[in-house]
This record gives C-alpha cells, sequence and structure tokens, in this order.
C-alpha cells in the first residue's frame, strides 16, 4: 500500500429541490409504470432541475458545504476540477462559472469528461496534482443536469437519470499521525471503442447543430441498456479487484462500499463479486436515479453526514459510465 498523499478534508452536495417521482410520467404521456421502473432499476424518483439552475448553481452549493466542512476558504483552493456531461455551455467550461461565483481568485479550473467515472478522474487528476506539489488543496466536483440532455420522448432512457451535484475537498496529508488517512489506492480504465453504445451523437464538432440534428434528435443520450448493463457489470468488477490489490485489502477489509448509482442490479452483482454484503454497500438511486458523475460524491456526501463514513472508516468507491470508461478507488477516511 503506498503511502497517503491526499485526504478528503470535506463533502458537500447540491440538489435541486423539485421532486419527480416515478408516477410523474403519465403526466408526460410516457408509457412505463412505477412497477416498471423500480423492478429494473430500483429507481422510486429523482431530483430535475428548473430551467434557472444550471450546472453551475448546483455545483456551488456543494462546493460551499464542502469548504466548510473542510474549513477551507475559497483562495486557498489552488484548482477546481469540475466532472461534468451537461455543462451549462461548451465555451468556456462550467468551472470557470463555479470558480467566479465562489471567488477563488488563485485557482485553476477546468470540466473533465469522463461521463460516470468523471469523480473518481478527477479525485485522481487531484491527488496527482497535490503528490507533485502543483497544488495543496484542490476541489473536485461531479455535477450534472442529466434532464437537459435525456429525450423525454424516449421511455428507455428519460426515467433512468436525474440531476444534482457532490464535491470533495481534497487536501495534502501532512505529518506522520495521519499517514494512514487518505487515498490508498486508485485505478482508471477506458474503452473507446464501445462508445457509440451510450452516447450523444449530434451537436459537436463532429456534426454541429443544424435541422438534421433536431430532427434525428440526435443530441439527446442514446443508449444500448443491455449491453451497457453488461458492460457496466463486468467493468465495476475489474475495478473493485484492481482497487483492493492496490490497497493490499481484501473485500473483508472494506467498511462500506460507494458504487456509482446507475443501477441497484448492477450494484448489487458488483458487491456479490467483491464478497461486500449489502448492508455495507450504499444505495440511494432509488431516491436519485442516476446523476452520472454526481453519484459518487452525493452518496459520499450523505454518508459522512450521518455518521458512517467517519474518521477510520475504509471506502472502496466504483464507477462505471460513458466511454465507456470505468474507476475506482479505496480511501481510508
Ligand atoms: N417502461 C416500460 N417498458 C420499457 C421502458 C420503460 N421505461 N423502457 C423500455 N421498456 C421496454 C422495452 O421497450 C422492451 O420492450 P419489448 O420487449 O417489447 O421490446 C422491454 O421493456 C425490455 O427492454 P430492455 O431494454 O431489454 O430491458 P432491460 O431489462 O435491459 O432493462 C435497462 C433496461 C433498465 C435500461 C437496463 O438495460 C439497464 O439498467 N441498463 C444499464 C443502463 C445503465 O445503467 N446506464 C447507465 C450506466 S452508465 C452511466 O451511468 C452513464
Amino acid at each position: 500500500m503506498k503511502r497517503p498523499l491526499a485526504y478528503v478534508a470535506g463533502t458537500g452536495r447540491g440538489i435541486p429541490a423539485k421532486v419527480m417521482t416515478n408516477h410523474d410520467f403519465a403526466a408526460l404521456g410516457i408509457e412505463t409504470s412505477h412497477d416498471w421502473i423500480v423492478e429494473r432499476t430500483g429507481i422510486v424518483e429523482r431530483h430535475i432541475a428548473e430551467p434557472g439552475e444550471t450546472t453551475a448553481h448546483m455545483s456551488a452549493e456543494a462546493a460551499r458545504t464542502a469548504m466548510q466542512r473542510a474549513g477551507v476558504t475559497a483562495g486557498e483552493l489552488d484548482a477546481i476540477v469540475l466532472s461534468t456531461a451537461t455543462p451549462d455551455r461548451l465555451l468556456p467550461s462550467t468551472a470557470v462559472d463555479l470558480q467566479a461565483m465562489l471567488g477563488a481568485t488563485r485557482a485553476a479550473a477546468f470540466d473533465l469528461s469522463a461521463a460516470c467515472s468523471g469523480f473518481l478522474y478527477g479525485m485522481t487528476i487531484g491527488e496527482g496534482m497535490i503528490a507533485t506539489g502543483v497544488a495543496e488543496t484542490v476541489l473536485v466536483i461531479g455535477a450534472e443536469k442529466m434532464s437537459s440532455i435525456v429525450d423525454w420522448q424516449d421511455r428507455a432512457t428519460c426515467v433512468l437519470f436525474g440531476d444534482g451535484a457532490g464535491a470533495a475537498i481534497l487536501r495534502r496529508t501532512k505529518g506522520s499521525g495521519n499517514q494512514q488517512r487518505g487515498i490508498l489506492s486508485t485505478f482508471m480504465r477506458s474503452d473507446g471503442t464501445l462508445a457509440e453504445l451510450l452516447w450523444r451523437p449530434g451537436g459537436g464538432a463532429k456534426q454541429p447543430f443544424c435541422q438534421d440534428v433536431l430532427d434525428e434528435r440526435s443530441f439527446y443520450v442514446k443508449m444500448a441498456g443491455r449491453e451497457v448493463f453488461k458492460s457496466a457489470v463486468r467493468s465495476m468488477a475489474e475495478a473493485c479487484d484492481r482497487a483492493l490489490d492496490g490497497a493490499k485489502l481484501t473485500g473483508n477489509d472494506i467498511d462500506i462500499l460507494i458504487p456509482h448509482q446507475a443501477n441497484v442490479r448492477i450494484i448489487e452483482a458488483t458487491a456479490k463479486h467483491a464478497s461486500i454484503p449489502m448492508d455495507k454497500v450504499y444505495v440511494n438511486v432509488d431516491r436519485y436515479g442516476n446523476t452520472s458523475s454526481a453519484s459518487i460524491p452525493i452518496a459520499l456526501d450523505e454518508l459522512v453526514e450521518q455518521g458512517t463514513v467517519r474518521e477510520g472508516t475504509t471506502a472502496l468507491l466504483v464507477a462505471f459510465g460513458a466511454g465507456f470508461t470505468w474507476a475506482s478507488m479505496v480511501i481510508r477516511f
């Protein structure tokens, strides 16, 4: 196990107030049912941002709580790494809006695109910046307004996603007393040959906005659900193994598994593979749906708030998303 170089000093979340239940789809004319959604995914409700409620706004709420819990001021942030698949605009980044909102005058700020794995990618980048001496304090955010990119006419995808943001403050581990506190291992992978199984084909630089893009609705999320499901189960299992190996731990050493919240069946398969009983697995997909890169930091913040994650807790975090990308991390708090 490597000596931890960075630790989580504080967490926060920013969740839209508006809740949409499975029953609310009927009013939109979508042919689905509460029972179908619960049985296939475990989702009961999700939060949906109002039109003026942006990815940056949700991020700012999450960031302010995380900074307060960490005892860090905006002026102390050296970098803001913001993972999102739903930036408020394409240029410049949502991270710079957040930088301005917080008044983080010394911070570098940039967006990161790794879909649902983005928060763990961001944490790994933040740790690297701290390890190389580029930064002492990094704000890592996962924030998504998925409701703005799902096709509300496609029942196979629109029932799955939700909006929200989560944040963590990473700081340099100091001294010898808390040497075991922090990120114990990291793992990241990708496979772009499978990009078309979960993507937004139109509206980017390859096919800029035009009538065809609008007619084909190709700027919305398209997903081959079954194939994504199979890859997610396989990749999250690999990611668990690699993070545990890296930390020289087994599933028995893990106090809590914090998986990406896409589907309760994927979560159960992941836990089973890692030999972690379900009473040590955090599930909140029933209340949030899939919030992509926000799902892990939202879950982490809830766990901190309820006292499940506290000093000494060893957590395994694991994610899978479009790309495909997958990632994992063991953190001792
Ligand atoms: N309500 C009712 N019926 C529906 C709905 C719906 N919302 N959506 C699809 N169906 C129908 C389909 O049309 C199909 O009908 P048919 O048999 O008459 O053709 C039937 O249900 C079965 O469809 P499948 O897609 O085969 O259903 P499946 O059991 O695979 O469940 C699901 C679909 C829930 C999407 C599942 O494949 C899944 O969870 N996949 C992984 C998705 C995921 O997690 N994505 C995100 C991971 S990566 C990330 O987070 C970005």
